[in-house]
C-alpha cells in the first residue's frame, strides 16, 4: 500500500487489514480495518503509533518508501494496546530513536507489555511541548478512553488531531478521507465502533471534548488509528461522538432473543407488533443470527431492550448470558428493559434476566411474561399489550 501524504511533510504510513472479521476477540468487524501510524517530516522525524506485531514488516516498508528507518528520531505511543505498539519492539530494534513519548500510564503498560526498562521512555503530560524542528506536539491525556494509558497528540501548526482509538472506524479500504467513501457507512462503522469499545466510557468522552475545547485547539483534520481520516466532516463526527456520549434515546426498541422450537419467537415478534403499533421502531435480533456486537449497535440509541429466552436447564439459553453479560460491561444508561420467553416446565429465564437488567441499572416498569410451550391466540395477546405498554413507558421517558 502506498503511503499518502495528509499534511505537508505528514504521511499516512499504516497497514490495511483486508482480512480481519473478529475486533480483539469481542467485536465484530466485517469490513476490515486499518491500523493507522503517522510519520512527520521534520528537524526531528517522528512516528506515531504503529501497527500490530504481524505487520511489523508492512509498516517498515512504508517508513521505508520515505526514509531510512534509522533516521527516526523519536515514536509517540498514543496507546499501548498490541494493535497499535505490537511492531514497536521491531521498529526501536531498527531505528534505535533517541526518546519515546508516552504517557505516565503508557510507560507503566509500556513496561508490562514488552518488559524492556531499557528503552528510551520520556513521559509527557497535557502541559509538554515537543518541538520538532517546524513543527511541534502538544498532547492531551484522556485515561480510559479506552485504557489507562491513553492519549491524544496534537500538532497546531497543521491543526492535525491524532486521536488514535477516539473516532475511529473498522472499514478496510484504499481510500483514506472521510469524504472519499459513503458518507453514512463511515459514521455507521464509527457508531458500531463507539458501541463497542467506548460506550462505558461516555463520560470521559464528554469530558474530553470540553478540554479540546477549553485547550483551544484549532483543529481542521481528525486522524485516528482506525478507519478513514476526518477532513471534511468533522461536525458529523463530533456530533455523533456528543450524542453517543450524552446516551441521547431514539424512539425505538430492540427485542433480542434467542429461541429452541420458535415459540419465544413468536412472543418478540408480537411484542414488537404490539410497540410499532404505538409508533415505536423496533429492532428483532435472533442471537442465532446477529453477534453481540452488532446488537449493541442497535442498542446503543435504543430506548428499551427487551430479552427473551426460553428456559433451559432452569435457567436462560447460553446465547442470551452471554448477550447479557456482553452489554453490562458496556454500561448503556438510563434504558428501560423487560423480560419474555416459553417454558416448558419450570420458567426461570424471564426472571434471571430480569435480574441482570436490574443489576445493570435498567428501568424495568413491567413484570417479566412467560407464556407455557406454544402460545395461544390470548397469550399472545398478552405479548402485544406488553409491547404497548413499553411504549407508553418510552414515549414517557422521551417526553
Ligand atoms: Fe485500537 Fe485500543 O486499540
Amino acid at each position: 500500500m502506498a503511503v499518502l501524504k495528509i499534511k505537508e511533510n505528514v504521511y499516512w504510513v499504516g497497514v490495511i487489514d483486508w482480512n480481519l472479521r473478529n475486533f480483539h476477540g469481542y467485536s465484530l468487524a466485517d469490513k476490515g480495518t486499518t491500523y493507522n501510524a503517522y510519520l512527520v517530516l521534520d528537524e526531528k522525524i517522528t512516528l506515531f503509533d504503529t501497527v500490530p506485531e504481524k505487520f511489523k514488516l508492512d509498516l517498515y516498508h512504508q517508513i521505508q518508501q520515505l526514509i531510512k528507518i534509522e533516521d527516526i528520531d523519536y515514536i509517540v505511543v498514543n496507546h499501548v494496546e498490541p494493535d497499535h505498539s505490537g511492531a514497536l519492539p521491531f521498529i526501536i530494534e531498527k531505528a534505535k530513536p533517541e526518546k519515546i513519548f508516552c504517557s505516565t500510564m503508557g510507560k507503566k503498560a509500556l513496561l508490562d507489555h514488552y518488559h524492556n526498562p531499557n528503552w528510551p521512555y520520556e513521559v509527557v503530560n497535557n502541559e509538554t511541548v515537543i518541538s520538532l524542528g517546524k513543527k511541534s506536539i502538544k498532547f492531551m491525556e484522556t485515561r480510559m478512553l479506552h485504557w489507562p494509558d491513553s492519549m491524544f497528540s496534537f500538532i497546531p501548526e497543521d491543526k492535525l488531531l491524532i486521536s488514535n482509538d477516539g473516532f475511529g472506524q473498522n472499514i478496510a479500504s484504499t481510500e483514506r478521507f472521510d469524504d472519499e467513501l459513503e458518507l453514512e457507512l463511515i459514521l455507521a462503522e464509527a457508531k458500531h465502533y463507539y458501541a463497542n469499545i467506548i460506550l462505558p466510557y461516555s463520560s470521559i468522552v464528554q469530558k474530553t471534548l470540553e478540554n479540546v475545547q477549553n485547550a483551544g485547539w484549532d483543529i481542521d483534520m481528525i486522524a485516528p488509528d482506525h478507519g478513514l481520516i476526518w477532513r471534511s466532516h468533522l461536525d458529523k463526527i463530533i456530533n455523533l461522538y456528543k450524542d453517543l456520549s450524552a446516551q441521547k434515546l431514539k424512539h425505538k426498541a430492540v427485542i433480542v432473543y434467542d429461541t429452541m422450537w420458535q415459540s419465544t419467537e413468536k412472543m418478540a415478534k408480537t411484542i414488537a407488533e404490539g410497540l410499532v403499533s404505538q409508533q415505536i421502531s423496533v429492532k428483532i435480533m435472533s442471537l442465532k443470527s446477529y453477534h453481540h456486537s452488532d446488537v449493541m449497535g442497535e442498542v446503543v440509541d435504543a430506548a428499551a431492550i427487551i430479552c427473551g429466552s426460553p428456559t433451559h436447564n432452569n435457567s436462560m439459553m447460553p446465547l442470551m448470558a452471554d448477550f447479557l453479560t456482553y452489554m453490562k460491561g458496556l454500561k448503556p444508561v438510563g434504558r428501560i428493559g423487560a423480560s419474555f420467553g416459553s417454558f416448558g416446565w419450570s420458567g426461570e429465564a424471564p426472571k434471571h434476566i430480569a435480574q441482570i437488567l436490574e443489576e445493570a441499572k435498567f428501568e424495568l416498569p413491567l413484570e417479566p411474561l412467560k407464556i407455557k410451550n406454544v402460545p395461544t391466540h390470548e397469550t399472545l395477546a398478552k405479548c402485544k399489550e406488553m409491547g404497548k405498554a413499553l411504549a407508553l413507558e418510552i414515549k414517557k421517558k422521551l417526553s
